[in-house]
């Protein structure tokens, strides 16, 4: 240790869907339930780590012992993520972000016109590849990928194109597992070629497989 006093292992998780508003009671978003990323707060917070979970909308209870941080859009997210990053050792993006945004955002609520409408969409940040991209050494960043096809290329590529350290990948095309269900079925891809199989099995199972795989040992580390 050094003299050194450690200290606890800080996480950072963000989870559920983002919405992206074009107007004050409409937005685009996804079916993300946020049970993945609650799943591994708790289990990070049983091992005594400092846990934050930033968090979309969502109608899960917080965890106990766990920071939740709520947010609506892609761009909050970010915001809240950004200086709790710089201090965390692991960060686990499991978030469905959104991809797009409306470009445009009517404070009134938009009318019907009859005919047709066209949407203009914009790219939100992608708050993993920005954060990845300043990933000071010790530092271990998981993402998540759900994929309907090609999982374990996909998954691979995304690895690598974001710089992660590891990647969980999870088919979504089968009824009952990953997305807004109970169990999943997750396959667990380390930059230097780790490849673990683990599910299907209740989503706290699969966030103890995932923690015990990435994660130190110890639970806390040197300064
Ligand atoms: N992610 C993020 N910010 C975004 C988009 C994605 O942090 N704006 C993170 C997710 O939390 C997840 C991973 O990136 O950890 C998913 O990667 P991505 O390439 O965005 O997956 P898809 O949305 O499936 O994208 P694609 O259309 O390329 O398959």
């Amino acid at each position: 240790m050094n003299g050194h006093v450690s200290h606890r292992l800080r996480c950072l998780i963000t989870t559920g869907p983002t919405r992206e508003h074009l107007d004050p009671v409409r937005f685009l978003s996804n079916g993300s339930s946020g049970r993945m990323g609650y799943a591994l707060a708790e289990a990070a917070a049983a091992r005594g780590w400092q846990v934050d979970v930033v968090s979309g909308p969502v109608v899960l209870p917080p965890p106990a012992g766990v920071s939740v941080h709520h947010v609506v859009s892609a761009e909050q997210m970010f915001g809240v993520c950004e200086p709790l990053f710089a201090s965390c050792d692991l960060f686990f993006a499991v978030a469905a972000v959104a991809d797009y945004r409306p470009k445009f955002f009517s404070q009134e609520k938009l009318r019907k016109s009859g005919g047709e409408m066209r949407l203009t969409l914009v790219p939100t940040i992608d708050i993993l590849r920005t954060l990845a991209a300043r990933k000071r050494p010790g530092q271990i960043v998981v993402g998540f990928a759900a994929e309907t096809h090609d999982l374990e290329a996909c998954a691979r590529r995304k690895l690598e194109e974001k710089a992660l350290d590891w990647i969980v990948a999870n088919d979504v095309s089968r009824p009952g597992l990953g997305m807004n269900a109970d169990d999943n079925a997750v396959l667990l891809l380390g930059r230097s070629g780790e490849r673990l199989a683990f599910g299907p099995a209740p989503k706290s199972a699969v966030a103890g497989f995932i923690l015990g795989n990435v994660a130190p040992a110890s639970g806390t580390r040197g300064p």
